[in-house]
């Protein structure tokens, strides 16, 4: 496995990982595992890596891509794109852009920026019919058609079943790649949803569904199971001693955007029924001058996923060194590497010293294939976490009501 997790102050919970509890929601993921009912899983291994490709091929050609969806239909792909473009060598040929939300100053804001001429639009709903991705759709067609063979820039993933959406692609003839209908949103990151934006930005796709693939095949021994998921155990149990908030925080600023995919996978997914764990994220060390005095100080209602890298062997060693023989000896001939570790391990230390409960994965290289696993990781705890407390990891009834009652709104307006 390209990472480790080391746990603190969950000592507790080992007996559990014998109850029938525990048992009973493995053998569920498992069987439903063995039966193919999985469509993220069965997905991985469709051949469909060229395909995807060849639409990265044709959208490079643009200058700019911009991605249009929301939730699901945008957070996986803006993760992945988000950890390659500081890190990876990057031949980012097109500037990506996703736009998830609908505030027409910020979407005008940035459209008077791009040559439209030379910009493609990506436009994603599994659905077809959500409102948001559909109003951000018609606002930029407007500048978009006013330019040449725009047609061939206007890229649909959408269901191959009616909808609003699919009607657009039809009638005006725009290119459709189809969306997985067993796919759930949140959990397309390694469907063409995310595999598309990523290989738009070199993002090695092959290495990272590899890394997917590889942690299924390390969880499938009983004994690494329950090692990794010994936490996921802890973090349902520890409502029981009034923990209700976990709190996700890599020191890793490329992982950023993948606290705010982990954070729809998991609320969308366990919020149910009046139970679920709300998920809080925080970046390292930024977040240590905002949040960590609440977290060490405040209620003891939080458990915490702490994630670093080893390591990097690249760092650039600070001359400290100013004025007339003077210099900050603390950091001279450090590196910002090294003062970030020391800030990770101080904050483990002082929290794991309040006893709370934490888990530390430590990545051995930011690269694809560790992505690939630690995302698959996360997929795997959230579906596992929800047969823990009994409620469907796949469906979101408790938002549809907002949805109708825009609808009603829009059409009394
Ligand atoms: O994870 C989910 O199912 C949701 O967050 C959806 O991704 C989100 O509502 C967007 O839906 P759609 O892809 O149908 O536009």
């Amino acid at each position: 496995m390209l990472f480790t997790q080391k746990l603190f102050n969950l000592s507790d919970f080992k007996k559990e990982l014998k109850s029938t509890f525990f048992k009973k929601a493995k053998t569920n993921l498992f069987s439903n595992i063995k039966s193919k009912s999985y469509g993220f899983i069965n997905d991985l291994y469709e051949k469909k890596i060229n395909d995807i490709y060849f639409y990265a091929k044709k959208i490079k050609k643009s200058e700019n891509v911009i991605f249009l969806g929301t939730g699901g239909s945008s957070l996986g792909g803006k993760t992945l794109v988000s950890i390659n473009s500081n890190f990876f060598k990057n031949k980012n040929k097109p500037q990506i852009f996703f736009l998830e939300n609908i505030d027409e100053v910020s979407i005008n804001g940035l459209l008077d920026q791009l040559n439209m001429d030379k910009t493609s639009i990506v436009i994603i709903s599994k659905s077809g019919e959500t409102m948001e991705t559909l109003a951000q759709f018609f606002l930029i067609k407007k500048k978009i058609s006013k330019t040449k063979n725009y047609k061939k820039r206007i890229f649909v993933i959408t269901e191959k079943k009616k909808s609003t959406l699919k009607k657009i692609q039809e009638e005006e003839d725009y290119f459709f790649i189809e969306h997985n209908d067993s796919v759930g949103g949140r959990y397309s990151v390694f469907s063409v949803v995310g595999l598309l934006p990523a290989a738009i930005s070199s993002f090695d796709i092959k290495n990272f569904v590899e890394g997917g693939k590889n942690f299924l095949k390390f969880m499938s021994n009983e004994k690494n199971f329950d090692s990794f998921f010994h936490s996921s155990l802890a973090i349902i149990l520890s409502q029981n001693k009034g923990i209700n908030i976990s709190v996700i925080m890599p020191y890793i600023d490329n992982l950023n955007n993948l606290s705010f995919w982990y954070k729809q996978l998991w609320a969308e997914s366990i919020g149910k029924k009046k139970m679920g764990i709300t998920p809080v994220n925080s970046l390292g060390t930024v977040d240590q001058h905002s949040q960590l005095q609440l977290f060490l100080d405040g209620p003891r209602d939080k458990f915490f996923t702490i994630i670093g890298r080893k390591k990097n062997k690249q760092q650039k060693i600070l001359d400290c060194r100013y004025g007339e023989n003077k210099k900050l000896d603390i950091l001279h001939k450090k590196s910002l590497e090294i003062l970030l570790r020391a800030e990770l391990e101080a904050t483990i230390e002082t929290l794991v010293n309040k006893k709370l409960p934490l888990r530390f994965f430590e990545l051995d290289l930011l690269n694809e294939e560790c992505i690939g696993s630690l995302m698959m990781y996360f997929i795997i705890e959230t579906i596992f976490c929800c047969y823990l407390i009994d409620v469907n990891p796949f469906d979101q009834p408790a938002v549809e009501e907002g949805k109708i009652l825009t609808k009603k709104k829009l059409e009394i307006i």
